[in-house]
């Protein structure tokens, strides 16, 4: 057996003959003419000249591979009382019909197609419907308003529009049909159809000539084949925060997204085809994408979709059910799940009550992993936590321990070394690789391995300009930190105003633009504070214009509402402060990270160009009154 130095090695000094290998174990309409092309450096692109159907290799092969009768997919719905159990055939006859649906309404290879729906099976469907037509989806995450949603439907332009009535979180039902038609009516952009499914918990109103009911259109429908498409044809866009109120459209490929994701699955999590894989994130993120839907499928593996929450649908211990009534052998989630499920149970007593026998691993990522988290798990679990690190940009880790290849020794802190495909580097402001030790900016060798994004939707310039032009010959990550003398990576903080809530990437410029446009508030500054559940928590400092005498409970009120419905719920935005000036800098730069450091309790080194010291102290007041001053937490 190769060993994970020799392995990564390989992958780097022969990375044609590393993932050309690995694509073997991919369903082809036709081979590749190269698997590497670098015709359009800085982007390289993966497997160009294959024909490939995403959609044939995650359910028809393992059919006429003679695993119809498989368990693909378990939808675990605490919330609704419901467990529904999809073998390979069985969801593959479902999506064959939804495609047909999707194609009778003039959906084909490279039309954009929206779903914006909540955990339930139908989520998955649709996604896997558009990749059997070739059609690009983009799913939108439940906890975005309507704002966010119109921006999306004008920046990809969908054909249609797949939602549901309601999701629920936790015990509120939240609609989903009212944020819809606000979207579409705020957007330029207009759908031609939206399919709607009715879920009992909530039914919704259709408009007419517009929208159609998800189960009528299914009767009749006639089931689709797969198209076969490029290997560089776009199989989604998801769209991720950026420094700006204006989303990124990350764009996936068919053929290097196969490949990866497959090959991740073996030797990232080191699962076996037939054993049941659980991702407990939501279908809206990157996780889900890969983690919940595509790979574990291309594997032949039993997913899991869970809606549900780690705590209070019903207990601390939903958990430990789930992974015992369905035979989890690995689960991947954030470490504030882990947070919440401990700050309910410290002393892990629940665990006790379930067999997980069957349990090999826990695998954390979305956020910096806390060592105090990581060693409770460890703890309680008595099986390896792997934490590892990705993004959306890059489709799959770009560092971990990889279970399947070697495991190597946790590092506390540390999601262990780069995987395969990956050679890392920190840089200095000039792009200077910086000794180990030292903090900078992570940022990965180009060309990136396969899985990872080829560029942002409409936005090649944008693409080039945000992630590959300050170093050049590297992928830019926006995070901080530093490569140990072994080479273990440690992931410390974002280089931009990406800020990071129970899991979910957010932009404090974004919520900054929303601030901004409140009448009374002259200048704001959203930064990111610690918090011991979520990891971190947006608080607002607000500047109101000159004049202004209302109450500041009453205009801070307004702000959070106003974040709440531009950005959504999941901006977690509760916290704003009235303040009198913010503290910059002589040439006017604003002392966001002097600020979160005032706020998290730590040390702060004063800027030489600070324009006026003593405003640090008035911040330093204001947060202590809002009880956030001090300690994290
Ligand atoms: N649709 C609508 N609203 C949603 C939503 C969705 N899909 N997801 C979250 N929200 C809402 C929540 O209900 C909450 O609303 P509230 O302000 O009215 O209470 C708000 O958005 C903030 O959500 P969240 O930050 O997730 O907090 P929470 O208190 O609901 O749950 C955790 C906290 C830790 C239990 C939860 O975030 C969690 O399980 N996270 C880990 C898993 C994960 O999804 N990670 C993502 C990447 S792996
Ligand atoms: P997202 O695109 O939503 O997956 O968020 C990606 C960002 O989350 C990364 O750029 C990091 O800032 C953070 N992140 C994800 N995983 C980890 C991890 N294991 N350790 C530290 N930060 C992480």
């Amino acid at each position: 057996m190769a060993t994970f130095d020799e392995i990564h090695a390989r992958s780097l000094s022969d990375p044609e003959g590393f993932w050309g290998e690995a694509a073997e174990a991919i369903h082809w309409s036709e081979r590749w003419d190269k698997v590497l092309d670098d015709s359009e450096k800085p982007i390289w692109r993966w497997f160009r000249g294959g024909r490939l159907n995403t959609c044939y290799n995650c359910l028809d092969r393992h059919v006429k591979e003679g695993n119809g009768d498989r368990l693909a997919l378990i939808y675990d719905s605490p919330v609704t009382d419901t467990v529904r159990r999809y073998s390979y055939a069985q969801l593959r006859d479902e999506v064959a019909r939804l495609a047909g649906v999707l194609a009778a309404r003039g959906v084909g290879r490279g039309d954009r197609v929206i779903i914006y729906m909540p955990m339930i099976p139908e989520t998955a469907m649709a996604m896997l419907a558009c990749a059997r037509l070739g059609a690009i989806h983009s799913v939108v995450f439940g906890g975005f308003a309507a704002n966010e949603l119109a921006t999306r439907i004008d920046d990809c332009s969908p054909k249609m529009v797949l939602s549901a009535s309601c999701g629920i979180e936790g015990g509120r039902i939240v609609q989903y049909k009212p944020l819809l038609d606000a979207a579409i009516m705020m957007a330029t952009h207009k759908p031609a159809t939206c399919l709607v499914l009715q879920r009992p918990q909530e039914r919704c109103e259709l408009k007419e000539g517009r929208d159609e009911d998800w189960q009528a259109a299914l009767e009749g429908a006639e089931p689709h084949d797969c198209v076969p498409v490029e290997a560089t044809d776009p199989l989604y866009i998801l769209y991720t925060s950026g420094t700006t109120g204006q989303p990124k459209g990350i764009v996936r490929d068919n053929g290097g997204h196969a490949v990866a994701l497959k090959w991740s699955m073996k030797n990232v999590y080191g699962v076996e085809p037939g054993e049941v894989y659980w991702a407990a994130s939501d279908v809206g993120w990157v996780v889900g994408h890969s983690y919940i839907v595509y790979a574990p499928l291309l594997a032949g593996n039993t997913t899991v979709l869970y809606e549900g929450k780690p705590v209070g649908t019903p207990d601390a211990g939903a958990f430990w059910r789930v992974i015992e009534q369905h035979g989890v052998t690995t689960l991947f989630t954030a470490p504030t799940a882990f947070r919440a499920i401990r700050q309910q149970d410290p002393e892990g007593k629940l665990i006790g009550d379930y067999d997980l026998s069957r349990f090999r691993a826990l695998f954390l990522a979305g956020e910096r992993c806390d060592p105090d988290t990581l060693e409770w798990a460890e703890k309680q679990l008595k099986v390896p936590v792997i934490d590892h690190w990705w993004q959306t940009e890059t489709g799959w880790s770009i560092a971990a321990n990889c279970l399947g290849i070697e495991r190597l020794p946790v590092k506390s802190g540390s999601p262990t070394r780069p995987v395969p495909g990956w050679q890392l580097e920190v840089l200095d402001p000039d792009g200077r690789p910086l000794p180990r030790g030292q903090v900078g900016a992570i940022a990965g060798k180009l060309p990136l391995p396969p899985g990872t994004t080829p560029g942002i939707w409409n936005g090649r310039e944008r693409f080039v300009k945000t992630y590959l032009s300050n170093f050049p010959g590297y992928y830019e990550t926006g995070d901080a930190g530093y490569l140990d003398e072994d080479g273990y990576v440690f992931v410390m903080a974002r280089t931009d105003d990406i800020i990071n809530v129970a899991g979910h990437r957010l932009s404090t410029g974004a919520m900054e633009e929303v601030l901004a446009a409140h009448p009374d508030v002259a200048e704001c500054a959203v930064i990111g504070i610690a918090d011991r559940l979520k990891g971190q928590l947006p608080v607002g400092f607000l500047v109101l214009s000159a004049g202004v005498n209302r109450p500041h409970e009453a205009i801070v009120k307004e702000c959070v509402a106003m974040v709440r419905d531009r950005i959504g719920p999941v901006a977690a935005f509760k916290t704003a402060i009235v303040v009198e000036r913010l503290p910059k800098t002589r040439s006017g730069k604003i002392l966001r990270r002097t600020m979160r450091s005032i706020a998290d309790g730590e040390d702060y080194k004063l800027p030489a160009t600070i324009d006026d010291p003593a405003i640090l102290e008035e911040i330093t007041a204001s947060l202590g009154g809002a009880g956030i001053g001090g300690k994290a937490g």
